[in-house]
């Protein structure tokens, strides 16, 4: 029999509940029978105590090597202090596509039943390059930069993948209306790339009128297709569709490597307390089991979150229950025995 591979993969716990979900998590993983060398880091303030740099060069390092990482939420100071770490590493790394299904658990009662979407977002550019200065006091300019190279990038990246899992339809979403230029441009890059796809519907909305036709009727979109600040703001609304926050995952996928997280961000209002649920960070690291090819493993820690689900015994606050963070992981551990 061949030796089972051991993944190498940089862990980023982050702060606020980062710790008690990646814990969660990682417990879950390790009793996959996966094998994984976990490499450790601190980002953000925490590690600027330690370090006295918010991404340790090290951190960076472990990335470039191992070319994955799994991350808890990292908080961003508001209207000051040091940039947000999930911009960076996602700049740093060109991870441009920010890959979110939003999709029900069985047997978890939602706003909402049967939503099957793909949010597909744009994450190296749009708003969140940063740029912004002020002109002169009480006046701030806030560059939003759109490439066409970006924008042909990621609408390439919808439209593969839209083909690869048998998808229906595309829409851009957009303000084109008011931003003729940027939003303009992505529109014109999804149009071309789209003219490849026959097989796949492409539509435009527009982001305002986006909102209300998701919350009335979400079940006519399929696939969307977002600059960054569009994409982050739907990608919570949609959340609430299928329970939540606790619920969601991401991948940020790049050429050279991916960085798979929930995406809730610290909730400082329920951090160190055994509340949060970690299903969101743990659906983000199926996604990663399965970009490593270990499908099998994808499969069966999948089935074990449905299973706890299925039984409403064990389940977050969130969510209806009354258990805590290390009780539901406990349960999907058991699960996973059960379900093999
Ligand atoms: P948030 O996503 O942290 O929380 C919003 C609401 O959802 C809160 O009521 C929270 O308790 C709840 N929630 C979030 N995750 C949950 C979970 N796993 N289980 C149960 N309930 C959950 O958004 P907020 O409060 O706007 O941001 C807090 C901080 O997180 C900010 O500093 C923000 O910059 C950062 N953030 C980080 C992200 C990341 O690291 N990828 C993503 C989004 C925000």
């Amino acid at each position: 029999m061949t030796e089972k591979k051991t993944h190498k993969v940089t862990l980023i716990p982050g702060d606020g509940i980062g710790p008690e979900v990646t814990d969660a998590v990682v417990r879950i993983l390790e009793a996959t029978g996966v094998k994984f060398d976990w490499e450790r880091f601190a980002a953000g303030a925490e590690a600027f105590e330690k370090y006295q740099e918010y991404i340790p060069r090290e951190l960076y390092e472990s990335i470039e090597r191992n070319k994955l990482a799994l991350k808890g939420p990292v908080t961003t100071p508001v209207g000051g202090g040091f940039p947000s770490i999930n911009v960076t590493l996602r700049k740093k790394f060109e991870l441009y596509a920010n890959f979110r299904p939003i999709k029900n658990l069985p047997g978890l009662e939602t706003r909402y039943p049967n939503v099957d979407l793909v949010i597909v977002r744009e994450n190296t550019e749009g708003l969140y390059v940063g740029l912004e200065h002020e002109v002169v006091p009480g006046v701030v300019e806030s560059l939003k930069i759109i490439t066409a190279k970006a924008s042909t990038r990621i609408a390439q990246f919808a439209f593969d993948f839209a083909r690869k899992a048998k998808r229906k339809k595309i829409h851009a979403i957009h303000k084109a209306n008011i931003m003729k230029l940027s939003d303009g441009l992505f529109l014109k890059c999804a149009r071309e790339v789209a003219k490849g796809f026959p097989e796949i519907t492409y539509g435009e909305h527009i982001i305002d009128n986006t909102c209300m036709q998701l919350v009335m009727n979400p079940y006519q979109y399929d696939t969307l297709l977002l600059e960054n600040l569009y994409g982050d703001i739907v990608s919570d609304l949609c959340a609430a569709f299928v329970g939540g926050l606790g619920l969601v995952p991401g991948a940020n996928l790049g050429t050279d490597a991916a960085i798979f997280e929930a995406v809730h961000g610290s909730a400082p209002d329920i951090a160190g307390k055994d509340i949060a649920n970690p299903t969101a960070l743990l659906q983000s690291a199926v996604l990663m089991l399965r970009h490593i090819d270990e499908d099998a493993a994808a499969d069966k820690v999948q089935a074990a979150i449905e299973k706890v689900y299925g039984e409403k015994k064990t389940l977050t606050r969130d969510v209806g229950g009354t258990s805590g963070t290390r009780a539901f992981a406990d349960a999907v551990i058991t699960a996973l025995e059960e379900v093999a």
